[in-house]
């Protein structure tokens, strides 16, 4: 599904002129922490933006002329594309590594449409962001292309080649097999740590905001991977439950507070991680125009079975066939509507949509299938509301 933006501030958008020293400025000057941090006592290490620690670790991506790509995408040949988002083409492409000795290596090159400053902008947030990441589950960048020539801009990406296309193919694509229960449940606790990485591991918070089953690569091991940081931000810090920002996403994903008030924090992924559980859950998108009216947003359509009804079985993937276990099922649909709080304090955290999908996939080794909870299910997995 391709990214777009919508309620998009057309005054920021314009701002983006000088999006590159802007980006890092905005985030100086948005670290509250940073600030309180500089003017307090000294004696507490003050934590660093994301372009900050950019700086720090920017050798270690690769700077690559437009040559050595167009030569290892054969000329961006349409035999070599891939994928396209909202961002731009994706190619297949083998690099030679920078002394020209050793194997060559298989990447994918993302091109940048010649869709002007917004998509700089992203651009420069995934370089960034990516820059400084490392953790299993998120994709590592290689390096980029940035050029700015007489005769425009070329704005490329490289990254490690994830050969087995993105959860969304498997989930949706007919032409490919059925993605079995327990794997959906695997594939979403490894993408759950590395969003547990993001929200919590590194010296700056760090909102993803782009959750969406494209946005989860596949290795050969079907390892996921989360891919995309164009729209990535760093979180509030101190006191604040948000930061306040123009809402930028994908319909049928992006939070309520954050769609109608532009309230954009952590617990927005969690809101996008509800959602992806009723994809997998289902096998439908979040959004499918090409439905009855009452079963084009899906939210609103699995509001009719609800988990604990005797209806609930209707909406499971019927390409699962059985294959899937009832009592787990119910436990991952209760927790989605967790995730789906309208007021997101009352949405859990990351950590315990980890601890949750551990104990599905628990039962989920359960000899018998499609069948409902064994004694277990009195633990529920469901968050209790403060
Ligand atoms: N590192 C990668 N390895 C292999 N395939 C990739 C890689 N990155 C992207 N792709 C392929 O390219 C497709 C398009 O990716 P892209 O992120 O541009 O668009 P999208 O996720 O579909 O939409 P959006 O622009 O909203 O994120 C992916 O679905 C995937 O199949
Ligand atoms: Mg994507």
């Amino acid at each position: 599904m391709k990214c777009f933006l919508y309620f998009k501030d057309k005054s920021k958008a314009k701002r983006g002129s000088n999006s590159a020293p802007e980006l890092q400025n905005q985030n100086k000057h948005k670290n509250p922490a940073l600030d309180r941090a500089t003017k307090s006592s000294g004696s507490l290490p003050s934590p660093r933006s994301i372009p900050e620690l950019y700086k720090e670790k920017e050798h270690n991506l690769r700077v690559f002329t437009f040559q050595e790509l167009r030569d290892a995408t054969n000329g961006f040949s349409r035999l070599l594309k891939i994928g396209e988002g909202g961002f731009g083409s994706v190619y297949k492409g083998t690099i030679r590594p920078p002394n020209g000795r050793g194997n060559p290596t298989l990447v994918a090159i993302k091109k940048l449409n010649k869709n002007g400053l917004q998509g700089h902008k992203e651009w420069l947030a995934e370089v960034q962001f990516l820059g400084v990441v490392d953790h299993p589950n998120l994709v590592k960048l290689l390096g980029y292309c940035s050029i700015d020539g007489e005769r425009g801009i070329q704005r490329l990406l490289v990254y490690e080649f994830m050969p087995n296309r993105s959860l969304e193919d498997h989930l949706f694509n007919r032409v490919l097999p059925t993605l079995p229960w327990k794997r959906r449940l695997q594939i979403l606790l490894g993408v759950a740590l590395g969003l547990a990485y993001l929200h919590g591991g590194l010296e700056v918070q760090v909102i993803y905001r782009d959750f969406k089953t494209s946005n989860v690569l596949l290795d050969e091991n079907f390892h996921p991977k989360l891919s995309d940081f164009g729209l990535a931000r760093e979180g509030p810090t101190g006191d604040r439950t948000h930061v306040s920002t123009a809402p930028v996403g994908t319909y049928g994903y992006a939070a309520p507070e954050y769609v109608e008030l532009g309230r954009l924090s952590v617990q927005s992924d969690i809101w996008s991680f509800g959602v992806v559980l009723y994809e997998i859950l289902t096998g439908r998108r979040a959004l499918e125009r090409n439905r009855p009216i009452a079963e084009q947003k899906l939210l609103l359509w699995v509001k009719q079975y609800p988990a604990d009804s005797n209806r609930f079985s209707m909406i499971i993937d019927p390409r699962l066939r059985n294959q899937y276990s009832l009592g787990a099922a119910r436990e991952i649909a209760k927790f989605a509507d967790s995730c789906l709080n309208k007021n997101p304090k009352d949405r859990p955290e990351i950590s315990q949509v980890i601890q949750s999908l551990k104990q599905a996939i628990e039962y989920s080794d359960e000899p018998t299938t499609s069948r409902n909870m064994t004694s277990k299910s009195s633990q529920s997995m469901v968050p209790k509301v403060k």
